[in-house]
């Protein structure tokens, strides 16, 4: 691995997941134009998520990234993305309060088109297609058109990224996110929910926090941190060529930066040492994440590290584990373990979705929600067992009133799936969902924190 690097250097490698394009001169006459397209975010930018995250690998924030499983060209719309990010708010509200920890508010949004899949085929009443790959790169209509990946996808999704985090900017910093809004981000949907009361008692003791510090004369205006928030945009890097064209170098470092979000991880299914993605990704400055499935031995993620985070710089690699409920117990703590005896530097966040999704009787692919809540309890206790610091959670959500995860407080059954099913990948918790495991993140995460504590010193002579 020792090799020069360069944006293109994956090109040599084996490469797995990709799309076979029909027509490459097609695809590389896109490419081109791509590369001369504005980037979607700034070096600058990755930089301070790369900061943001250190603190998390030391303890001293939490990380919460979520969104959809896949973005799609249908769905996209100013309702949708304002939903979402009101959610988002929420959720990141609940757990700094509780947690007392900043918040690290990373969304799987605003690129995050291209899907691995399973099997290359998919089969329906007795046809045979090639898989939907996610609106990058073909349509998810079962026909055999539509299957055909069509690089003209890849503008389509650049343009929708570009739109998306236009309106996501605005949001994070252009009012909406002030904390004296705290009560307007509820959903209107969610009114006369338990959620919705909890979260309104939490509001309100929030805006009684900030009427004390006015009445004692802060002038709460001139804190910007109180005004705006950080936002940040991360995908999975699957589509090299696409991820190629924006792959540019800072001017002020002269470092190449990935710049169709600010952060990327590499899929559970293209983490092989030797092949394109892990290539591509050891070449690039920003904050990456790996997916850590069941199949990763602890000796091969060591391996993984070395290539990916050779200076052990903190911030630089998220571990994000799918195990599933039954399994974390078993790899987690080896690879806990084998990263503290070797001193590396990671950011420990849990996906409870991948590892837990399973067919329902009515033949819905879905997530049970005690089972997603159950891997992250885990995490968490395997975590204080360990000494080390629970670092966030990785959640495919949405803001929408959605029925694709059974459970949670509105007790979603198999029978209620088929009402709005609307994911064109993996089920999503919706709105509720995701605020109520919020809610019970935040609990674990307090208690993770008391326990943490240093004691308090007992008066002697007494
Ligand atoms: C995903 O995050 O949507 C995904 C495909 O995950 P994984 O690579 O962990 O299976
Ligand atoms: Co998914």
């Amino acid at each position: 691995m020792s090799e020069r690097w360069t944006p293109d250097s994956w090109r040599g490698k084996p490469v797995l997941q990709m799309p076979e394009y029909p027509d490459l001169k097609a695809l590389g006459d896109v490419e081109a134009q791509l590369a001369t397209f504005p980037p979607l975010v700034f070096a600058g930018e990755a930089r301070n998520l790369k900061k943001s995250l250190a603190r998390v690998a030391a303890g001293e924030a939490f990380l919460l990234q979520g969104g959809d499983c896949a973005e799609s060209f249908a769905e996209h719309g100013a309702n949708n993305i304002r939903d979402f990010f009101r959610a988002f708010l929420q959720m990141s509200v609940v757990l700094t309060y509780a947690g007392a920890l900043p918040v690290v508010k990373i969304g799987r949004i605003a690129g995050q088109f291209a899907k691995p899949r399973s099997s290359p085929m998919e089969k329906l009443n007795g046809v045979e297609l090639p898989s939907y790959r996610g609106d990058i790169i073909n349509d998810i209509a079962f026909t055999p058109e539509s299957r055909v990946p069509d690089p003209q996808r890849q503008l389509m999704a650049y343009r929708q990224s570009a739109a998306t985090l236009n309106l996501l900017r605005a949001f994070a910093t252009g009012g909406f996110a002030n904390l004296g809004s705290v009560h307007q981000w509820m959903l209107g949907f969610l009114k006369d929910s338990q959620q919705s009361r909890r979260y309104k008692e939490l509001a309100d003791r929030i805006s009684d926090a900030l009427n004390f510090m006015r009445a004692c004369g802060l002038n709460l205006e001139s804190h910007p941190e109180l005004r705006s928030t950080d936002f940040y945009t991360s995908h999975e890097a699957l589509l090299l060529g696409y991820e190629q064209a924006f792959t540019r170098v800072d001017s002020t470092t002269g470092d190449w930066y990935a710049t169709s979000g600010h952060m990327i991880w590499i899929g559970d299914r293209t983490r092989q040492l030797d092949h394109a993605h892990v290539e591509y990704f050891r070449g690039i400055k920003n904050p990456i994440g790996l997916k850590c499935g069941p199949s990763l031995k602890p000796d091969e993620l060591i391996k993984l590290i070395d290539v990916l985070n050779p200076d052990n710089e903190p911030g630089r690699l998220t571990l994000i584990n799918r195990f599933g409920h039954e399994k974390v117990g078993e790899h987690l703590p080896g690879f806990i373990r084998v990263v503290q005896k070797e001193g590396r530097s990671v950011v420990w966040s849990c996906d409870p979705m991948h590892g837990n999704t399973i067919t329902s009787n009515s033949g819905y692919k879905t997530r049970p929600f005690d089972r997603i809540l159950s891997e992250v309890k885990s995490f968490f206790q395997i975590h204080a067992a360990e000494g080390t610091h629970p670092g966030g959670v990785h959640l495919e959500m949405t803001g929408q009133n959605v029925t694709e995860c059974t459970g949670g407080a509105r007790a979603i059954s198999d029978e209620d799936l088929n009402d709005r099913y609307h994911t064109v990948c993996d089920p999503r918790l919706n709105a509720e969902q995701s605020i109520d495991m919020a809610f019970l993140i935040a609990e674990l995460l307090k208690t993770s924190r008391v326990d943490r504590a240093e004691p308090l010193p007992v008066a002697s002579g007494l």
